[in-house]
């Protein structure tokens, strides 16, 4: 396992933290990590949206103080920004996700865990305590499979299911393939042996090409499971105004756009060019949350104008924790939260509430920079 020979690692900036996460693990975990379907065009894309923005600052404003704390479906979080859920975080170290629990609940971060976590729902809970936490579902071929895993995180003290809709079917990941990670067997899931990940596939032998099993992810089994539920829903993997509609009429409260950190659908939709569609669709009365890119405090800045209600952090945790374990992404977390707040005050914008879309610009060829041009707006 990559852990027996994690160091800590202290790291002072984000580039630091990659560059030393790469050399803390195996390169086939790496692989694991860094990888993203095909030609990894759609990883490239989600970091460069945000370069599509200018931000305008208006430092004037009279600023003593900056507050990130806000509520997410009700839930009291200490910031407008989470923990991704994302599988399999013993092979990258010892402490896996519960480590990643513990750091994002010391903080009062919100944190989401995935079906395939590499510890059980229930110990991950432990590690988060009193910590806000919700449950990521990856639909179960057989429905009452699915429910049981909802009523386990209900037990256990999760406050939202996150349902993904973007993984019916893994995506062709080049460089995990080449690098080797999981080739025979996956890694093992904390959960218990009969949960399954989402198939590989397709296959074909002759006649259509068929998935290895059939994977639920029809909008009647998400409903089903909201029903099933009185925690609140939550889908993930939402890029367009229509999916975010269906997710609506499934029972969602929430929505969160994302592809999944370009893993699944090369060539799909940037997670921030999505959003203002999505935001204008349904943010009215449904809560959008945005992950993909976001690296920097000023990123997060851009999506929170456009109408994200926070946004989901995925693979600088991974690093964090590879460096470091828990500590490790305590101090990423606080980084990330250090930076946001900095980016409001240069911005002048001191508190949530005050992040609109009249902080935003197109940069030049931008989206809609040539109708803002025309009407002289910049
Ligand atoms: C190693 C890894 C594993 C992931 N596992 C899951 C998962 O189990 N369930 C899920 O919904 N998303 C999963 N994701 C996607 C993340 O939740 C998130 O959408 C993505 O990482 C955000 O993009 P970013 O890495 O650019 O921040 C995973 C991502 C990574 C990098």
């Amino acid at each position: 396992m990559a852990g027996r020979s994690v160091r800590r690692v202290r790291f002072r900036t984000l580039r630091d933290l990659e560059a030393a996460a790469r050399r803390s693990v195996r390169p086939d975990v790496w692989g694991y990590i860094a990888g993203g379907a095909g030609d990894e065009r759609t990883i490239r894309a989600n970091a460069d949206a945000f370069a599509q923005w200018r931000l305008r600052p208006d430092p004037r404003a009279e600023i003593g103080s900056v507050d990130l704390r806000t509520k997410l479906l009700g839930l009291e979080v200490s910031a407008p920004f989470f923990v991704a859920p994302m599988a399999y975080q013993r092979t990258i170290h010892p402490g896996g996700e519960r480590a990643t629990a513990a750091a994002a609940a010391s903080l009062g971060l919100l944190g989401i865990y995935s079906t395939l976590s590499s510890a059980s729902l229930e110990a991950i809970a432990r590690s988060a305590g009193a910590g806000p936490r919700w449950f990521q579902l990856y639909l179960q071929p057989d429905r009452a499979r699915s429910l049981e895993l909802v009523r386990r995180a209900e037990r256990a003290g999760y406050a939202a299911i996150v349902v993904t809709i973007d993984a019916p079917v893994l995506g062709f990941r080049d460089r995990q393939a080449l690098s080797g990670f999981a080739l025979r067997r996956w890694p093992a899931v904390g959960n218990g042996p009969g949960v399954s990940s989402p198939p590989r596939g397709p296959v074909w032998e002759g006649g259509p090409y068929r998935l290895e099993r059939r994977q639920a992810s029809a909008w009647a089994d998400i409903a089903a499971v909201g029903r099933a539920t009185s925690l609140p829903l939550v889908i993930k993997g939402v890029l367009t105004a229509e999916a975010a509609r269906h997710a609506v009429r499934a029972g969602a409260k929430a929505v969160l756009v994302s592809n999944h950190g370009g893993r699944q659908l090369d060539l799909a939709s940037p997670a921030l060019e999505a959003l203002p569609a999505i935001v204008d669709a349904v943010g009215r009365r449904t809560e959008v949350y945005l992950d993909g890119g976001v690296r920097r405090g000023s990123d997060a800045l851009v999506a929170l104008a456009l109408g994200a209600r926070a946004v989901g952090l995925g693979r600088p945790v991974l690093w964090a924790l590879a460096c470091g374990g828990r500590p490790g992404v305590v101090r990423y977390l606080r980084l990330f939260g250090t930076e946001l707040a900095n980016s409001m005050l240069l911005a002048g914008r001191p508190s949530l509430a005050s992040i609109d879309r009249s902080l935003l610009a197109p940069a030049p060829g931008g989206p809609g920079a040539a109708a803002d041009a025309a009407a002289g707006r910049r």
